[in-house]
């Protein structure tokens, strides 16, 4: 395929081409953002990562699982910190028989004498299967995807979190926690979600607002300092898909307002490694959310107990642990969820989710 980098962006922007440049052979080929899954990818990942996780209840079927993967390696480049995301990458792989690689100090690579991400990439699919990456840089994922399309060995690529624009993988775990939470209330669809934190900066709530619209008018609220409110392209695309969205200042007012309806709250953290400092990393002085952004623990008598609570984690101080007592405090499963949504996505990517699927459906594991 011969397209100059620009012309990859503005495919990008394009419903229809988008799909055509991320997909090959019916399956993702390229995982960058969330608007390139329909409400039927969506569904179908689910109802993978739901069989991968009753098949690895029993010793048969976590062998059949390990057994799909065997001889593939993944390559997991990760130029930022990561605890969660990383680790679920590498168990999911774990899960179905791949090994995994994680390389998380960019100053042991190649990337320290120059190396440009082109010539990386290339480099690194003469060795793996599959690269998952994590990067600072909002293009990093994009401009490696286009690297890897242009060359001859066209092999996946997952972005794990592209500096502040989006980190699809865990908009897709915290959509497959949500619909597990609304299983036996008319799953997402009309559902209403508060989103409390750094909107403009933090790539898991902008992620998880773009896949929202794939559902049928849910309503968000954003609850954000004004600096960091979600920027007008978001709002823009909200308002296109029919989701209904408004901005707001300070949570308390707005629970009040709500009188107990609301069906999930998911609460961020401000994004303070983006401020500069030492190494882009706050003192510990300077972390966390001022009064109007945290979830206070007096907040539970204006929510149903059945009101979602979630976070992507890390947390600060925006989610005091007295929230864990809460029915509907999902935090913990979100984490879980991880592994299992992202194993179900490898599946996807190289062609074993049919398989997946039929072979728990066999066994009455659906
Ligand atoms: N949620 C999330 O991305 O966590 P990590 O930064 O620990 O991977």
């Amino acid at each position: 395929m011969t397209i100059s980098f620009e012309e990859w962006k503005a495919g990008l922007e394009s419903r229809s081409r988008r799909r055509e440049l991320l997909r090959r052979d019916g399956r993702p080929q390229f995982v960058l953002m969330s608007q390139q899954f329909r409400r039927e990818d969506i569904d179908s990942l689910c109802d993978t990562a739901t069989s991968v996780r009753r098949l690895d209840r029993h010793v048969d079927g976590r062998d059949f699982l390990r057994s799909l993967l065997r001889g593939h390696r993944i390559m997991n480049l990760f130029a930022q910190p990561s605890t969660r995301t990383a680790e679920s990458f590498i168990a999911a792989a774990h899960k179905l028989g791949a090994d995994s690689r994680l390389v998380s100090d960019l100053r042991t690579s190649s990337f320290s004498k120059g190396e440009s991400t082109e010539d990386a990439v290339r480099t690194l699919s003469s060795f793996f299967d599959a690269i998952v990456t994590r990067h600072q840089d909002d293009e990093f994922a994009t401009r490696a995807s286009w690297a890897l399309a242009s060359s001859g060995r066209p092999i996946p690529l997952i972005s794990a979190g592209c500096g502040k624009s989006q980190h699809v993988t865990q908009s897709l775990l915290d959509i497959y926690t949500l619909r597990y939470s609304f299983a036996e209330r008319g799953g997402i669809d009309g559902k209403r979600v508060v989103v409390i934190g750094d909107v403009a900066r933090n790539r898991a709530a902008r992620s998880l607002a773009y896949l929202l619209t794939r559902f049928e008018r849910p309503r968000i609220h954003f609850v954000s300092p004004a600096a960091f409110a979600p920027d007008d392209a978001l709002l823009a695309y909200l308002s296109k898909h029919e989701v209904e969205a408004s901005v707001h200042s300070a949570l308390g007012p707005l629970l009040r307002e709500l009188k107990g309806d609301v069906d999930a709250i998911y609460v961020t953290r401000l994004q303070q490694e983006w401020d500069g400092g030492k190494n882009g990393i706050p003192d510990a002085g300077e972390r966390g959310s001022s009064d109007e952004y945290v979830l206070k623990p007096e907040y539970r008598s204006l929510l149903r107990p059945d009101t979602v609570v979630m976070h992507p984690l890390p947390r600060v101080n925006e989610l005091p642990e007295q929230w864990e007592s809460h029915p509907g405090f999902m935090v913990w499963r979100q984490v879980r969820n991880g592994m299992w949504i992202r194993a179900a996505l490898f599946a996807q990517v190289f062609g074993a989710d049919n398989e997946i699927r039929s072979r728990a459906a066999r066994l009455s594991l659906m």
